[in-house]
Formats: structure tokens, sequence, C-alpha cells
């Protein structure tokens, strides 16, 4: 049997890059769902559905530009209009913005880090998927990410976290070719001792 569509697919996978030149429109509808559907498939050790993913789309984006700003003066005080200005349009530039919520289960027999492992698990899942479509996307976190004024805005509080954005439209500027990492710096076969990486022998 032919590997053909199964290596295509993969080709599909491995030339996905993250783009920030995103513009109108972003997927909607059944594609959308479809999209969002992949974050439910991912890992989820003992089934904690961690993943609570808040669509902010239209005039939302302004509401949450508004309470970036805000909550950049706050955390800032001095801040410059400009910077505050860079910081908050930024949730203007994609036509969707995907918040990746972690509802973390405290003192749980499955640790924090796994819950929060699984939403970043979904949003991988979710950045192959928009381009698989035929979408773009970029995930940023960044300090308004890390933000509790920004993260009540949206209706998380500790313990549960923000794992960033996702920022989802049709691809504007293509990304430019990314240098790819090589497969042998980070792949290796073990074989009873500790390995050493190629990365540790330049180091070394
Ligand atoms: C959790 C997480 C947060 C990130 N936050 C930022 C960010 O705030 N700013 C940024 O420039 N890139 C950020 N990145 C990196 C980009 O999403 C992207 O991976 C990078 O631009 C490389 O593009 P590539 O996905 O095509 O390799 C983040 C990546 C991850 C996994």
């Amino acid at each position: 049997m032919s590997d053909a569509p199964v290596a295509a697919d993969l080709d599909r996978l491995l030339d996905r890059a993250s783009v920030s030149a995103l513009r109108d429109p972003a997927p909607s509808g059944a594609v959308l769902d479809r999209i969002l559907e992949t974050a439910l498939r991912a890992p989820d050790h003992g089934r904690l559905t961690p993943w609570r993913l808040l669509l902010i789309r239209g005039d939302a984006r302004q509401r949450l530009a508004d309470r970036v700003a805000a909550s950049l003066r706050a955390r800032e005080p001095g801040v410059g209009d400009a910077l505050v200005e860079r910081q908050s349009s930024k949730f203007l530039r994609a036509p969707l913005v995907i918040a990746l919520g972690a509802r973390i289960v405290p003192d749980h027999k499955i640790p924090q880090s796994e819950q929060l492992m699984s939403v970043a698990a979904a949003a991988m899942n979710l950045l192959n998927a928009v381009h698989m479509a035929g979408f773009g996307a970029i995930w940023l976190t960044g300090a308004n990410s890390y933000d509790p004024l920004v993260q009540a805005a949206l209706g998380l509080s500790a313990p549960d976290m923000l794992a960033g954005f996702l920022f989802v439209g049709t691809v504007a500027e293509p990304a430019r070719p990314a240098r790819r990492p090589a497969l042998g710096d980070h792949v290796a076969e073990w074989t009873g001792e500790p390995a050493r990486w190629p990365a540790d022998v330049r180091a070394g």
C-alpha cells in the first residue's frame, strides 16, 4: 500500500508555521466547531477536562483591549500611552482571539502541571487544525496574560490559569520560512547510558 496519503498529511503538519499577519475572515460556523473539537481530543490524565476556550470576536476584542490597557496602567503606573496602545491593540489585529483557560483542580492526585500540559496539548491541536483548515494562527502569552486583572476579566482566578491567547485568521502574509532545528539535535536512541545530546557536546 502506498504511504503517499500519510506522507501528505505529515507534510501538512510539518509545514505549519506561526503567522502573525492575520486578517478577516476567521474560521466560523461548522469549520470553527470542528477546529475547536480538536482541543477536546487532547490527552487528559484523570479526565479532568481542564480546557476552557473563550472566543473573543468582533467588538469583544475592543473590550478585551480596554481591559488589557487598564490592567497595564494598574500594573505599571506611569506607563506611556504608546506602549499601552501597542500592547492593547494586539487584540484587534486578528479577527478571532481564543483565550486558553485552564480549569485547575487543586490538591488532586493529577499534578497541576499535567492539567496545564493538557491545555497546552489542546492549544497545539488547535494550531494544527487551524493550519489544516487553511487559516493561520499564533500562540502568544506575555505579561498581559499573566496579569490577574486580565485573567479576572476573562473569568479566571487562581488556581485556574491562562495559558495565553491564540490569534487566528486568514493568512495576510505567510510567515517567512523558519529555520527549523535538526532532528539529530533533539532525538536520540537511548541504549542504557545517559544520553549525550549533540547540543551538550557542542556546549562542552
Ligand atoms: C506558551 C507559548 C507562549 C508564547 N508566547 C509568545 C509571545 O508572547 N511572543 C512571541 O513572540 N512568541 C511567543 N511564542 C512563540 C510563538 O507562538 C511561535 O511558536 C514562534 O513565533 C515560532 O513560530 P513557529 O510556531 O512557526 O515555530 C509562544 C509560544 C508558546 C508555546
